[in-house]
């Protein structure tokens, strides 16, 4: 036995994501990882050098919009095929595979989009006693999700069809020798039944890995890390907002530091929901045992924002008056440890990628979203992020392993600005404290029905308009709320949700009964496009 084992912690099964685009991309990454296998998402034309210095198990070549017909489409990077790894091309990844290895690539007499029944061929290694029903002659048929407008004309030498469709005569193709596989088709997508049992296929029988990406080695390699770049004496600061990212972050920077060397700090900005702020310091302070400095700092936030109606001017005023709010403490801090400080962040790895696609100019600003936005540049302190390799998913299952109790790992997100952007226009004491009252009626009965599990984001919103209402025999001109629910699996887009009538009675009844000052209640039934989940 070697007497130095390898690190358990580093992740030796990498799998690399070669993105030309899709919007299933991150979802790729996110499967790979659900099945326990580390990946990591990088451009379409990454570099040769850099690839093979990634040393991947496997590659996934993600779909795209681009036509691999098309002279100028995106190339698939040669130290791909030369790692003599497995390949897993998908949709435009296929496409661009059959033309770079001498096959033909043609735009398809109709786009095939949505659901599509594909027949496997050949029995390969990828597809095998895989499928959702057979047919009388003993095929297997699959229930795919397609979405394309081209498709491959002439294999590539070397490849075989393994699937095929009356419009897709090659809906998969492979050359087993080389391990090189193709699917026109979606298996990041759940609308493709079978597609977690043939990326778990490729994932573990073709390329050989084996689960090693769980929540426990996840907890010990972070630690590790946070370890060995924050050296022995340095203290570390962190904005505690009471959501998952900020709370897993601080359990580990925790675990990993210790009390004397952690400070963490919540800001009570007198944009919280009913009650949130304690909730806050008796969940973390009391009950988890972290070193929380609770800064009070509602009184100012407030005088900032009187008068401000823009969205985007109170949204730059409540990150300003938080930078402040935060920077009171650091000082503090600061001047007893001689500024070696580090400022701790908990960015996860969709907002490393979203920054990296807003970076490149392929997203457009719709809202200025901040969490701690600011906070690094005006700090000018190192920055340390614990969670940047991960996905919200695998956030909550590393905050369960590490003990955060259920009702928090399971919390809707909450925007940073808080309810300054759910009064909409003018934030007025008055306003805001109808709609923590209507807002903490509507989560309490979602909660009592079980639905506030089944969806993703649910709040009220103030509307500072005036309807009138009658109560017994009195005239009221008092202020309406909407309420608004959606689910969502990423946040971009979203569904209003359907609740049912009966809840959403009660919860109207209760809410004109027991707040004076509101006169009527609405539900919102825009989904996201055109509509945004928060109103501002
Ligand atoms: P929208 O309204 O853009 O919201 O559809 C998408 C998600 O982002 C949250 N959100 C914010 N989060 N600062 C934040 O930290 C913000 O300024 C902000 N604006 C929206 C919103 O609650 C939803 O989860």
């Amino acid at each position: 036995m070697s007497a130095v084992p390898e690190p358990a912690a580093v992740p030796r099964q990498r799998l690399l994501v070669l993105d030309f685009g899709s919007q299933y991309t991150q979802l790729i990454a996110r499967r790979v990882r659900e099945a326990g296998i580390y990946s990591e998402i990088h451009p379409g034309d990454w570099q040769d050098e850099r690839i093979a210095g990634f040393r991947p198990r496997a590659v996934i070549l993600s779909g795209g919009p681009g036509s691999a017909a098309a002279p100028a489409a995106g190339r698939i990077p040669e130290a791909v095929f030369r790692l003599d790894v497995p390949v897993l091309g998908i949709c435009y990844g296929m496409q661009a595979m059959a033309a770079q290895l001498g096959g033909g690539v043609e735009a398809a007499g109709r786009r095939e989009f949505g659901p599509a029944r594909v027949r496997a061929r050949g029995h390969s290694r990828l597809l095998r006693g895989i499928q959702d029903a057979g047919n009388e002659q003993g095929h297997g048929l699959l229930d795919v999700w397609m979405s394309h407008g081209d498709r491959v004309s002439e294999l590539p030498p070397g490849f075989k069809v393994i699937a095929s469709t009356a419009d897709s005569p090659v809906a998969a193709m492979a050359d087993e020798s080389r391990r090189l596989y193709g699917l026109q088709f979606h298996p990041e997508v759940t609308h493709t039944r079978q597609g977690e049992a043939i990326l778990r296929r490729f994932l573990y029988e073709i390329a050989g890995c084996k689960r090693e990406w769980t929540p426990g080695h996840i907890a010990e390699r972070t630690i590790q890390e946070i370890r060995a770049r924050v050296g022995e004496r340095d203290k570390v600061l962190h904005a505690l907002s009471g959501g998952v990212d900020s709370a897993v972050a601080a359990l580990l920077l925790h675990r990993a530091l210790g009390e004397e060397r952690l400070q963490c700090v919540f800001v009570d900005n007198g944009l919280l929901r009913l009650g949130e702020a304690d909730e806050v310091m008796a969940a973390f302070a009391d009950r988890l045992g972290l070193p929380v400095r609770r800064v009070e700092a509602a009184q100012k936030f407030l005088d900032a924002l009187a008068g401000v109606q823009d969205p985007e001017e109170k949204r730059r005023i409540v990150g300003r008056g938080f930078i402040e709010a935060f920077e009171q403490v650091a000082d503090g801090l600061l001047s007893e440890t001689g500024g070696a400080a580090w400022l701790a962040q908990g960015t996860i790895y969709s907002d490393v990628v979203e920054s990296a696609a807003a970076a490149a100019g392929k997203t457009k600003l719709i809202k200025s979203h901040h969490n701690v936005g600011g906070l690094p540049e005006r700090m000018r302190l190192p920055l340390i992020e614990p969670l940047r390799e991960l996905f919200k998913d695998e956030v909550r299952r590393l905050g369960a392993h590490l003990g955060l109790p259920p009702e928090w790992l399971s919390r809707h997100p909450f925007p940073g600005p808080g309810l300054a952007v759910r009064v909409l226009g003018e934030v007025r004491p008055g306003h805001l404290a109808l709609l923590r009252r209507a807002d903490h009626i509507f989560l309490e009965e979602l909660r009592r029905s079980g639905w506030y599990q089944r969806l993703s984001q649910a709040f009220a919103v103030f509307l500072p308009v005036r309807a009138v209402g009658v109560q017994g025999d009195e005239r009221r001109y008092e202020h309406v709320v909407a309420l608004r629910a959606v689910q969502t699996d990423d946040f971009m887009t979203a569904n209003w949700a359907c609740l049912p009538a009966e809840l959403l009675e009660s919860v109207s009844a209760r809410i004109m009964n027991e707040v004076p000052g509101l006169s009527r209640v609405v539900y919102d039934i825009s989904s996201k496009p055109p509509a945004t989940i928060e109103w501002e």
